[in-house]
């Protein structure tokens, strides 16, 4: 497969500083070469410069950097746009408002292709506020409400060119949800698999149902990765820490099961901050996630498996 590696060394949507060096820590921890290796054609596309801040003033007091967080979106939404052209680019965050803009991108990009965007969203929290819910004021908090056309965005933020449906948006590992948020996600219907859902069933059965639909519309699929989707006692580098996520194993199952489906046609690492991290084990573990979605296996498998 052709990979495009895009740098988006986005920091002032989270409440913690830092993740401004998540695009080198995911270089150095040998993101590149994992991709070579594995057989990809790898094209580095370097890093996105945010577009010039204008000043803009918003009735919720709360909005931590809106002129930056806008600006950024403006920048990586044109970027993921252009790196989606017959290839499957690789977004490396920066914190999570930076899908405010690949999501935005990517759904453009796939308007034009005719097929139907689907988006599996690998996080602790849902990112489904909009500006006027938003408590914390910490905008990687509104990426996916943005991206689906939520009120609120609009003058504010890019205007979309494209939404994101929310029917084909799924949540997987949800165990931090605020009250605007959970009111949000059920009347917008996108699909939760919180982590109560996981430890009933098991993550393999939701994500292969979740699979099953994106094949049979024969959709694209984008995938979203927070590095809090991941238990902090694994991934401890990022400022949102939520004890009770994904363990080493589920979280290596996702990615494979990912990879054998075939579907993902983009994908975001994010919220990655290395001032945060062991001796560089968190970006170690999102390296070796990420060779496993793009093929990395332990034995051969006769048989597509998700
Ligand atoms: N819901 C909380 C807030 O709005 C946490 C958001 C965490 N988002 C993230 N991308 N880590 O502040
Ligand atoms: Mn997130
Ligand atoms: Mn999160």
């Amino acid at each position: 497969m052709r990979c495009r590696i895009l740098g988006a060394p986005e920091q002032d949507g989270a409440g913690v500083l830092g993740c401004e060096m998540g695009p080198s820590a995911l270089r150095t921890a040998g993101l590149i070469p994992a991709l070579i290796e594995l057989g990809h054609e790898v094209e580095d596309l370097g890093t996105v410069q945010p577009t010039a801040t204008q000043p803009i003033t918003h009735r919720n007091p709360a909005l931590k950097a809106l002129p930056e967080i806008v600006a950024w979106t403006a920048a990586i939404a044109e970027a993921a746009y252009q790196a989606s052209k017959d290839a499957m680019p690789i977004f490396l965050g920066g914190d999570h408002a930076i899908s405010a803009g690949t999501l935005s991108g990517i759904a453009r990009r796939a308007a034009e292709t005719g097929r139907p965007l689907f988006v599996l969203w690998l996080d602790a929290h849902p990112d489904f506020h909009t500006l006027d819910t938003t408590a914390s004021g910490n905008l990687h908090g509104v990426p996916l409400a943005y991206a689906c056309g939520l009120p609120g965005f609009t003058g504010v933020f890019p205007d979309l060119t494209v939404r994101v449906e929310p029917t084909r948006i799924c949540t997987l590992g949800l165990r931090s949800v605020d009250a605007a948020e959970r009111q949000a996600l059920n009347e917008a219907g996108v699909t939760v698999h919180d982590m109560r859902a996981i430890d009933e069933h098991g993550i393999a059965p939701l994500l292969r149902a979740f699979l099953a639909r994106v094949a049979a519309e024969n959709g694209l699929l984008h995938v979203s990765l927070d590095v809090d989707f991941l238990d902090p006692s694994i991934a401890p580098a990022v400022g949102t820490t939520v004890p009770g996520g994904a363990t080493l194993r589920e979280a290596h199952l996702v990615m494979e099961m990912l990879s054998d489906s075939g579907l993902v046609t983009s994908l975001d690492l994010v919220e990655l901050n290395p001032f945060l991290d062991e001796r560089g084990r968190t970006a170690t573990l999102m390296v070796d996630l990420t060779a496993s979605l793009m093929g990395r296996r332990i034995m051969d498998r006769p048989t597509r498996s998700f």
